[in-house]
């Protein structure tokens, strides 16, 4: 953070000049630090530090109300945000990957697979290898041919259309170029800028006085957003293309082949690529590329592993939003040593507390970390890691940066074990570790006893509401957040929506006040309404219910569609109790267990959780999610539970089978379940679907029946 030298001085002992260089400095400053915080998802300085800084220009305001300048931030109400951009569905998710750390994951990795597929000794695998590149996904589509669409990857589900802006890149054709072009393809892969772009960049910036940008990464996320394509156009983006999404006829047998099509197409493929017949061959390829690393164009941080042949890609399919046919095998992160100046108690949404490490800035991999993880209350004192200490700091990719542990022979001889508080910092409630039932076990994380009652933890899931994945309301960030709830205009949801007609109540209505303009506060409004309408999957995830991801919640919305469908669902299990069936239906949802259903029901039990939505409800409109199902099949919407050994297909494979092709895999036999596929040796789960009367197959009829 640049800080004017005039900073510490009261605003009254400065003269005009002093005051006018500073007022510009703090334009400046702020207006970077917005772009960062709302263009590119990588604020570079706490919230705290942000509202110093606005404090500070409010004050030198107030002391010279002459010199406000026209682009003072007390004058916005948020940076222009990066929306705007219209959202795209992805007929095919754009999946991530799951990471490998040592040869031992990757050895995981092969024996899953060969496991899930029914391979036998001596049927071997073969896997493509490729560096991981440090960039954003993209999705870009092309019909007859022809560029049509590019997407972001958004939440997987649904990403951002930067069609306009992708069509600036210039390595990525207009035109695929081949007899063999499919007439619908989705071309997936990664936009990045190379070091020697990105260090000619800095030098101009350097050069002109102007900021510098941290890494290339984000410069290259922060242009793809550009509201402007000519501003993407001149900034020197490239492309790896290195897998795809719809495709409407296989012009390949293989992973390989198919790169070696892309490239004939006319598309920039890595020419690092290679196959590998055997684990060894993929580790040593890992080594290889790591040697030759620093002397790459680009950023990497990893090898990505992918099965070669397509037809068992196809089988293997994915889990939980990676596919099971590829992984990623990350390099070592980087490490740095620096000075533990604090440790600052953070409380989420959910009432964690979290105590993060307040550094002495540090480089690490061309990124400044002042702000580290230290997890849980246990792993600083398995560490003893004492404030003042010497702490080595790593930062991998794109994860938070990590304190590993204290360098003892650096400790200072007056420094004391760290103890962590027993209230929270904010409510001062009690900070409790709650105990499994089960097991008997504290959790790790302490968590304060306060809830609604906890200011931060109200301020946090304001926050989560309207976050880009949940209401995503342009102009309504965390800082407002915490300037309306300071103001007693916002303490729950349903509050922004009534924002307009409370203000209207006002003395000095909002736009009347400092800091804000008309301008500004008609387009928050207009804003707010534009998201009266919301999708159920949205909402449930908006809500902040522990333990309901992006991921969960559209498990659950595929699953009931209508938020109608799912409250009266809920309210069964809640009535009727744990042991009941509806509790059962819940539980056996795919991706849902016991632990989610007992968040969903501690949820809406919560009197006050149930006036919140629906004062909630009363101002907006939830739409159904709506589940495209691939193909429909003699299965689909059906229930079915395997029992016994199957001979022609793994058991994870079978069960995958039949969620792809729309049916629900239900662990135990009820009056709901369709059909019960019973291979060898079956035992109490066919004698009680015989006893039910239920539909039985062999393994053959399910094969059938599912078109194998
Ligand atoms: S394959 C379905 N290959 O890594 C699998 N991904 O951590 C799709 N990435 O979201 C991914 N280089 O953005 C693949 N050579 C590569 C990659 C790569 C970078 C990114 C990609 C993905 C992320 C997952």
């Amino acid at each position: 953070m640049k800080l004017p030298k005039t900073f510490l001085r009261p605003p009254s002992e400065l003269t005009v000049v002093e005051a006018t260089a500073e007022l510009e400095l703090l334009a400046a400053e702020m207006a970077h630090h917005d772009a960062l915080y709302h263009g590119e998802d990588a604020p570079e300085i706490s919230d705290a530090d942000y509202d110093l800084l606005r404090h500070r220009n409010e004050t030198v305001e107030e002391q010279f109300p002459a010199l406000i300048r026209e682009d003072s931030p007390s004058k916005k109400v948020g940076a222009a945000p990066a929306g705007g951009f219209g959202k795209i569905q992805h007929a095919v998710p754009m999946l991530s990957l799951a990471n490998a750390f040592d040869d031992e994951d990757v050895q995981d990795f092969s024996d899953r697979i060969a496991r899930f597929l029914g391979l036998k000794e001596d049927q071997s695998l073969s896997f493509t290898a490729e560096p991981k590149i440090d960039g954003l996904s993209i999705s870009i589509r092309y019909e007859e041919g022809r560029f049509v669409q590019a997407a972001t990857r958004g939440d997987g589900g649904e990403g951002e259309n930067v069609t306009a802006n992708v069509k600036t890149i210039k390595g990525i054709p207009e035109r695929l170029e081949g007899q063999d072009v499919p007439p619908v393809i989705e071309v997936r892969g990664e936009i990045y800028m190379s070091k020697a772009d990105f260090a000619a960049l800095n030098a101009a910036q350097i050069e002109s006085g102007t900021k510098i940008y941290a890494n290339p990464r984000n410069f290259a996320a922060g242009s793809l957003r550009q509201k402007d394509p000519a501003v993407t156009a001149s900034r020197p983006l490239s492309f790896f293309a290195y897998t795809w999404g719809e495709l409407s006829q296989l012009p390949a047998e293989t992973q390989s082949e198919m790169i070696v099509t892309f490239k004939r197409w006319g598309l920039p493929t890595n020419p690092l690529m290679r196959t590998c017949g055997s684990i060894d061959a993929l580790i040593a390829y890992y080594h290889e590329i790591a040697e030759a690393r620093a002397g790459l164009g680009y950023d990497i941080d990893g090898i990505v592993y992918k099965v070669d042949r397509l037809d068992y890609q196809e089988r293997l399919g994915f889990v939980s939003r990676a596919p099971r046919w590829a992984i990623a095998h990350k390099f070592p992160a980087d490490v740095a040593t620096t000075e533990l100046l604090d440790i600052e108690i953070q409380v989420g949404r959910t009432g964690a507390l979290t105590p993060v490490a307040k550094l002495n800035p540090v480089t690490i991999g061309g990124v400044v970390v002042s702000n580290a993880t230290l997890h849980n209350e246990d792993e600083i004192a398995r560490k003893d890691i004492r404030i003042g200490d010497w702490v080595s700091i790593q930062r991998a990719g794109d994860v938070i940066p990590q304190v590993i542990g204290p360098i003892e022979a650096k400790r200072k001889p007056n420094s004391v074990p760290f103890e962590f508080p027993s209230k929270c910092p904010v409510c001062d409630s009690d900070a409790v570790r709650e105990v499994d039932e089960k097991t008997g076990e504290a959790d790790v994380v302490k968590r304060c006893t306060g809830g609604l009652i906890c200011p931060a933890q109200v301020k946090e899931r304001l926050k989560h509401f309207v976050s880009r994945n949940a209401f995503d309301i342009e102009g309504l960030g965390a800082k407002q957040i915490e300037l309306f709830y300071s103001d007693c205009l916002i303490r729950q949801p349903a509050d922004i929506f009534t924002l307009r007609r409370k203000n209207e109540g006002l003395e000095t209505p909002l736009e009347e006040q400092k800091g804000f303009g008309k301008k500004s506060i008609d387009k928050l409004f207009s804003a707010i309404d534009e998201r009266r309408t919301i999708r159920f999957d949205r909402l449930l995830y908006a809500l902040g219910i522990r333990h309901i991801g992006q991921g969960t919640a559209r498990d659950l919305a595929k699953q009931f569609g209508t938020i109608e469908a799912f409250r009266t669902s809920v309210d069964a299990a809640i009535t009727d109790g744990l042991e009941s069936e509806a509790h059962a239906d819940l539980v056996n949802i795919e991706g849902i267990g016991p632990i989610v259903v007992k968040a969903l029901i501690e949820f809406f039990r919560e009197a006050h959780n149930l006036e919140a939505l629906a004062a909630l409800l009363a101002e907006v409109t939830v739409e159904p999610f709506v589940f495209e199902q691939a193909a429909q099949s003699a299965v689909t919407g059906k229930t079915v539970v395997f029992t016994g050994t199957l001979t022609q297909m793994s058991r994870g494979e079978a069960k995958a089978l039949a969620e792809r092709l729309g049916a629900k895999v239900a662990g135990s036999v009820s009056k709901k379940t369709d059909y019960v596929v019973a291979g060898a040796d079956a035992g109490s789960k066919l004698k009680k679907a015989e006893a039910l009367g239920l539909n039985v197959l062999t393994e053959d009829d399910w094969i059938a029946l599912a078109g194998r």
